[in-house]
Order: C-alpha cells, then structure tokens, then sequence
C-alpha cells in the first residue's frame, strides 16, 4: 500500500544556484556528469584513481554472484593510510584535520600529524590486545576526538568497528554488542548535553555484564569527572594508560578492496537490529567522492555534518569523506539549542564555516525562533547547505535557504540509507533545486519508482524507491544473516534491482520526490526505529500483553511512537503506569525512542494468523479508508 503525504510537492518553484556557485563548482555540468556516469565501470575507476593503492584492481564490479557484488577485486588498500597518513607526506600535514568543539565552547584541533601518531599507538595497543585482522572492536562513546581514533586505529589494522550509538540504552547495546562478537570496548566516563553531564560509563558497566566476548573496556576520561574502574572485571584500562609508551609507528595493513571494514546496526521491520556490512575499498570510494561532488569541496573549505558519528552520516561525512580528502572535519559534542539556540550560528561565524550539513528535524526546531538567532551571526564564510535523514518538508527547506544561506547558499537535499554507504539521489551544487525534493540520482548511481512488478510507474504516481545497478559503497551483506539480506533487499523486484523501503515518486524532470518508508520502520528525529523493537521493548514491561506500534507525524520530530497496548489483568493505564512504561522503554532502547502517546485497548486488529495488522492503526489514526480488510480476524 502506498503511504503518500508527508511532502507537500510545489513542483513549479525553483531555486537556480548562483553564478558564483557555478563558476567554482568542481562539477559545472550536472547534466553531462550523469551522463559520464552511465558508464559505472569507467566513472568509479576514474574516481578510484585519487587514492594511494597498494595493488592495483584487476577487474571494477564483478556481478557474477549476484546480488553480492564486489568492487575494485584484486585491489590493495587500507582505509586510515589514505585518510591519514598520505597526508603527512604534502603541506597538508600541520593542517587542522580534526576541529573538536563542545556545547561548553571548549575546542581541540589536532593536526593531521597528530592524529597520525595518535592513531598509530592506539593501533599498537589494539594489537598487544590481541586484536587481530577481522575482528571486531566497539565504541559506546560521545561526539570526541578519541572516537575518530579509535575508529581510524582499527582501520589500520584491519579490524572491523562497530559504533553503538551514544543515544542508546542497556537492551540495544548488548543486542548488537554479542551479535557481533565484540572483543574490545571503547566508552568514556560521560558526554555534555544541554549543560549536564550524561553518564555513560554506568551505562556501559551495565550492559557490560551481559556481554562475555568482551575481553577488554578502554575508558576515555572526557568529561574529567572522577571515574572509578569498576570492580566487575578486570577487563578496564584508561585510556591514556593503554597508548602510554605504544610506538608512534605502526604499518597499515593492506586490505582486500572486499575485504570487511565496518559494522553499523540499524533498524528493520523485525525485531532484530540488522548489521550492516561495509566492505573496504568501495565504501571508501563513495564516500569521499560523493562527498567532493556533493559539497564541492575545496581545499579552503570548513566542513560541518552535525551528524553524530553513532550513525552512517557520522561514518561517512564526519570521519571517513572529509578525512579521504585532507579536509578539515568539525566534530561537535552538543545539542542544537544549548546554551542557546543560536550556539551553531555562532560556531559558524567563530570558525568561518563554508559547508554546513544537517537534518531536517534541527531545521525544524531551530525555525521556531525566526531570524532572532540567525541575524545575531555573521553566516557570510556559508557556501553550500546540505540536509538528511527524512523529508524535508518546503517550509523548513525555505526557512534554511533565506535565513541560514542568505539566499545565495544552495541547499544539498541527500537521500541515502546506512544500507548504501554514501549520497545516492542528491543534487550537485549547480543544480535547479526544487524545495522538498532530493532531485536526481547521482552520477554512476541508477535509481528509479517501480509499481509492485518492478515496472516504472508514471510521472507524479507513488511506488517503490529501487536502485537499478550496484554502487561501489553498498553494503555487502547483513552480518551473518545472508538469508536476510537476500530476501528483505534484493527479492522483492525480478532481476537483482535493490528495494531501498522507501516509497517516493517522479515528477515531469524526472526529480525524485521520498515521501517516507514503506515498510514498518518509524524515523524519529531522523532515526530509525522498528516498531516491532518498540513492541517488543512493551511486552517486556511485566503489565503488558501485548502491544503495536506504529509512527504518528510530529511537527518538529517528524515521527513520534503512537503506542496501542492490551494490558494484563489487574493493571490500569494510570499515570504512575504510564511513566513506568516510559522508563521501561527508554532502559531497553534509548532516549531514540521518543513515546507521542500511550493508548489503552482491548483489542488490536490482527490477521488470521495473528499477525498484527499496524496498516490498519495507520489508516485509522490518518482518518483514511482501511483498505483491504479481507485479511483480518474480525
Ligand atoms: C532512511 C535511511 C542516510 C543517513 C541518515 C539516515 C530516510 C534519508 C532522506 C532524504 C527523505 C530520507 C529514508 C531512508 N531518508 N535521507 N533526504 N529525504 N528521506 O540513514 O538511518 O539508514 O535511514 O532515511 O527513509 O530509507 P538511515
């Protein structure tokens, strides 16, 4: 069923980009790069030629074993030598690669030399760790420079990451911390949020003792607050203790072009959070080349993506895109609000930033101040603007455009998922923008809106969002699941063609216009989150029967959780209840899960089967038409 509201399409309003844009942009021709992009294998081995490659490929795409694609086979690389490394040998080596700034107005800067032998001891101490090649290392830690090293350590030794975001609780971390067998843990003592301290580590102590793989918990004293080394292991180190004395050398390790290098959980329609896996040299390639084109970036640009590393964006545009281009990344730890909502416009200013990459949900929550906090600020050294995460809705899109980018600041609408790696349909700086829509699939990307057969559906009619051809930065697979990812992605539509969940349509310039998931998974402030996870979040409260779950529209947060509940005998939906299964939820998931509201009902409606019918909640809770009602029980 096509679920189609969420953007309201103004198709005849267009922002053309300015000619200064232009005449800088790296890509001038929009147009004529899709076209050389038709050609993938020609236009990714061209774009593959700007790293340093131990080997070179042999062959670009192997499609023999359909859908696991490979890219780049036969190819030597390794990931941080190319992020890092390779920079210390050009006059880019006492440039700023890492701006660290805080909600406190505390800064860091670390220098692409330091972070070269910062990163080099931490590598070292992985491996008297035990750490070997392909295996897996955790981070439970907040928005700081040690993040990126301990992710760039493990890279260079080839082990695999795999980032708990911050944001959440004791159920979702152990989860994903056993699935993948984790040996080491990263955590910090806390992260500074909205003028407090958010305690991590007790989070981690907690979780910890579920999780028996793990041999060793490096511990960040960030936030300076007195940490005691729990007694519950054994396993502990601080982390100033474990690179004191390592060696500022270390050799990378030459990678496969497939070979692993990342794991990141995300959320589907089961309860299961699925790990995603990204493989060497191909998501390396997407990312900084989308990156580049995307965001034009230029040796003297300042580049800023809000996005917290505990997510894909985090990966791809904090750490990994800017970092492959010598570009200088701001990592900020805080809230968008705090001590004030003008604190990012003010960071702007202070630090001159040129490209400015955030989420919708911001937008929408720093719009209800107007121009107060906007004209506070010099916004001038902005060039390009970006957003992602969910629709953008055309008032939002606006309010960024003038106030933000002074009209002249074009703003990059990104659509992609954790799943592809890298910007999939987004517009070039050069492009005719259109508010509310992620405008054309990239060069060396293909992507369409079939009907349920696979076939393209009319201009201006809704279908399934689908990827035609692979594209170097996919993922490879669900981590040991390839059952999984066989069917959830590649089944649904004949011929290998991939089902992103998403639905979207086309307009008469063929611009792509997302309107939201097709399948059961709500975002939340541009999270994603299953609703069976939340359900089943419910049934564990001992009060609960059973529960469903399904996303009611926010003004601000785009999706909240709409939760229908059947209790257990005895038990009353009171207040003190209510507040209990809030708890309840936010220990298993995290403050992620944000809870709109809590209904008491007797009955959900149900297939046969027993299968919970949420389509029907859905329609229900919009006022519409329920649809095909022949499935259900009653
Ligand atoms: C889902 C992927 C990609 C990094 C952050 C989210 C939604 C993403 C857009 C956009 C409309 C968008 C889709 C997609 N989404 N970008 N520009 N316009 N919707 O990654 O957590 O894997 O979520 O986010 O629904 O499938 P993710």
């Amino acid at each position: 069923m096509v679920r189609d509201t969420t953007v309201l399409m103004d198709e005849k309003r267009i922002f053309k980009a300015s000619d200064e844009i232009k005449e800088n942009a790296l890509v001038k021709n929009w147009e004529s790069e899709i076209e050389k992009g038709k050609d993938l294998e020609k236009y990714w081995s061209e774009k593959a030629e700007q790293f340093e490659w131990f080997q070179k490929w042999d062959k670009v795409l192997d499609e023999s074993n359909k859908p696991f694609f490979k890219w780049f086979t036969g190819g030597k690389i390794n990931l941080a030598y190319n992020a890092v490394d390779r920079w210390i040998k050009t006059e880019k080596r006492n440039q700023v690669a890492i701006l660290y700034i805080n909600e406190r107005g505390q800064e860091k800067k670390i220098t692409f030399y330091e972070l070269y032998l910062e990163v080099n001891k931490v590598a070292n101490a992985l491996k008297n760790l035990g750490v070997k090649k392909g295996d897996t290392v955790s981070t439970y830690m907040p928005m700081c420079p040690e993040l990126l090293i301990a992710l760039l350590a493990c890279t260079k030794i080839g082990a695999l990451h795999s980032v708990i975001y911050s944001g959440l609780s004791v159920g979702a971390f152990v989860e994903r911390i056993n699935d993948a067998k984790v040996k080491v843990l990263f955590t910090a003592d806390g992260t500074y949020r909205r003028g407090k301290i958010i305690d991590l580590k007790n989070i981690a102590d907690e979780a910890i003792l579920q999780c028996p793989t793990v041999e060793t918990i490096v511990v960040v004293n960030h936030t300076g607050t007195p940490i005691e080394i729990s007694e519950l292991s054994g396993r502990e180190i601080f982390y100033e203790r474990l690179i004191d004395g390592e060696p500022a050398h270390c050799e990378p390790e030459p990678m496969d072009s497939e070979d692993p290098l990342f794991l990141l959980y995300t959320s589907g329609s089961t309860g299961k959070p699925k790990g995603v896996l990204h493989t060497t040299a191909g998501y390396m390639l997407g990312a900084a080349t989308t990156l580049r084109n995307v965001f034009d970036i230029h040796d003297d640009d300042l580049w800023w993506c809000t996005g917290d590393i505990g997510w894909i964006t985090g990966h791809s545009y904090v750490i990994y895109g800017p970092l492959l281009l010598g570009t200088t990344t701001i990592v900020y730890e805080g809230a968008p609000d705090y001590p004030d909502p003008g604190v990012w416009w003010k960071i702007v200013e202070k630090y001159g930033v040129t490209k400015f990459y955030t989420a919708p949900t911001a937008i929408r929550h720093l719009m209800r101040f107007g121009t107060r906090y906007t004209n506070l600020y010099d916004l001038g050294s902005l060039r390009i603007l970006g957003t992602v995460g969910e629709p953008i809705n055309p008032e939002a899109w606006v309010w960024f455009y003038e106030n933000v980018g002074k009209g002249k600041c074009p703003i990059m609408d990104t659509w992609w998922q954790t799943e592809t790696g890298m910007h999939m349909i987004s517009p070039l700086p050069v492009a005719d923008l259109k508010p509310g829509s992620t405008t054309l699939p990239l060069p060396g990307v293909d992507a369409d809106v079939v009907d349920e057969e696979g076939n393209p559906v009319p201009v201006g009619k809704g279908g399934y969002l689908v990827i035609k051809k692979p594209w170097p930065a996919m993922f490879r697979t669900l981590y040991k699941d390839e059952e999984r990812f066989e069917n959830v992605y590649w089944k649904e539509f004949p011929g290998y063609v991939y089902k992103a969940g998403d639905m979207a349509r086309k307009d008469e310039n063929g611009y792509f216009w997302i309107q939201g998931r097709s399948d059961d998974v709500l975002k939340i402030a541009g999270h994603r989150i299953g609703s069976a996870e939340v359900e089943s979040a419910f049934v564990g409260h001992p009060a609960v029967a059973e529960a469903a779950v399904i996303g009611r529209s926010d003004p601000i947060k785009g999706e909240v959780i709409k939760a229908f509940i059947i209790l257990k005998e005895g038990y009353e939906l009171k207040t003190h209840l209510i507040e209990d299964l809030k708890k309840h939820v936010r220990y298993e998931l995290g403050p992620v899960a944000v809870l709109g509201e809590i209904v008491q009902v007797d009955k959900l409606p149900k297939t046969r089967s027993g299968k919970i019918m949420r389509r029907i909640l859905r329609a229900q809770e919009m006022g519409e038409d329920l649809g095909d009602t022949s499935t259900l029980e009653e």
